[in-house]
């Protein structure tokens, strides 16, 4: 199984949207068996908590459902082998102070294509989770198309 594990601060804006978006890519594909998809945050603010009911309703809006609650990055988290993708810098800084050097840290946006934006912005302060979406949707493409190549899938 390929682990893809998307992480932002507080895993209840951009993570989950990624996590949703990215897995409704794969069981489209046909990858669901191969491909496995989780999501988690740096800090801990709202562990437990479901997403920000803007994330809710923009994949709603979509057609996607999820219902994730907040976590966490745990140590179990940063298999070798994980593709550990990051919604901006600040939290890929966040994951090597705490996990060290990592062969699959990755940033999202440098996988998409439709936009020379790199750092995903934090709907929790902008407020607009439908240009998020954007960005993400044109991340995880190129990121799927990445993985394939990379798996042979
Ligand atoms: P996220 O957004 O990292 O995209 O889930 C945030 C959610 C909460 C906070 C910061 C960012 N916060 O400071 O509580």
């Amino acid at each position: 199984m390929v682990k893809v594990l998307f992480v932002c601060l507080g895993n209840i804006c951009r993570s989950p949207m990624a996590e949703a978006v990215f897995q409704q890519m794969v069981n489209q594909a046909g990858l669901s068996e191969k491909i496995s998809v989780d999501s988690a945050g740096t800090g801990s603010w709202h562990v437990g908590e479901k997403a920000h009911s803007g994330t809710r309703r923009v994949l709603q809006q979509h057609g996607i459902s999820y219902d994730g609650r907040a976590r966490q990055v745990r140590d179990e988290d940063i298999d070798p082998e994980t593709y550990v993708v990051a919604m901006d810098q600040s939290n890929l800084s966040d994951l090597r102070l705490r996990f060290g050097d990592h062969p699959r840290f990755y940033r999202l946006l440098d996988f998409a294509t439709e936009t020379s934006v790199r750092e995903v912005p934090d709907p929790y302060y902008t407020g607009n989770f439908e240009y998020v979406y954007r960005l993400v949707e044109d991340g995880c493409r190129g990121l799927l198309q990445y993985i394939r190549t990379k798996e042979g899938l």
